[in-house]
């Protein structure tokens, strides 16, 4: 029988375990790939020394399993970040933020020696932007930013009824074909009143697993 979404998301998720150090301090991504990762992670939650949360939710998930969650300014290092994503490229460069939650993940994939991005398989594209592109706004450069997404060929689209962890907007950006990720996520963070765009180009991640109907596989 064929594998749903969700049996490939839950396989990637537990490939990830692999990667996560002994008495090492982990990144909790956000989305319902990473919810799978903190599940089961909570089955070897005495074998690390804590984690760093990507969101209030993923913080409220890993309590609920009595994993440790610490705040970022108190941590030295994080060995791992597992993460989800909404589109990832053959670079690892990635689309993120579907769930709003771009800015705390951009931070700790920052500081994480090592990004694990858990994804399946229909989330693997040729050219990011068929998914549209989130990027976080402080509320009062909303239309300004917006009128700049324009100039730059997207169509922005207000997610409305939606306030992210930091108090701030969400525009998504329809209609874009992504060739050099990088570059863009420069141009994009260079708007004044942006304050995180949804590609993860600068520091791609250095691991894609994918959950597909044969298995789970590395980029
Ligand atoms: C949240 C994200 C998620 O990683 C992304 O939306 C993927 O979610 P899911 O695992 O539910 O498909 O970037 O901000």
């Amino acid at each position: 029988m064929a594998m749903t979404q969700d049996e490939m998301k839950q396989a990637v998720a537990r490939a990830a375990l692999e990667y996560v150090e002994a008495d090492t301090i982990i990144g909790i991504g956000t989305g319902s790939t990473a919810n799978y990762f903190i599940d089961y992670l909570a089955e070897i939650k005495t074998s690390i020394a804590g984690t760093v949360a990507s969101s209030e939710a993923s913080a409220e998930r890993l309590r609920k399993h009595g994993i440790e969650v610490l705040d970022l300014n108190n941590v030295g290092e994080i060995s791992v970040y597992v993460d989800g994503a909404d589109e990832t490229n053959r670079q690892a460069h990635l689309v993120k933020g579907g769930g709003g939650a771009l800015t705390r993940e951009k931070i700790v994939a920052a500081v994480a020696k090592k990004f694990v991005c858990i994804v399946d398989s229909t989330k693997v594209v040729d050219v990011l932007g068929a998914f549209p592109l989130p990027i976080e706004v402080i509320p009062m450069a909303r239309s300004y930013v917006a009128r700049r997404l324009v100039a730059l060929g997207g169509e922005p689209v207000y997610r409305e009824g939606f306030v992210t962890d930091n108090g701030n907007v969400i525009l998504d950006v329809h209609g874009l074909q992504i060739d050099n990720a990088p570059e863009f996520e420069q141009i994009l963070n260079n708007l004044t009143g942006v304050v995180t765009n949804g590609l993860f180009a600068m520091r791609p991640a250095d691991v894609v697993l994918i959950g597909s109907e044969t298995g789970v596989t590395t980029l």
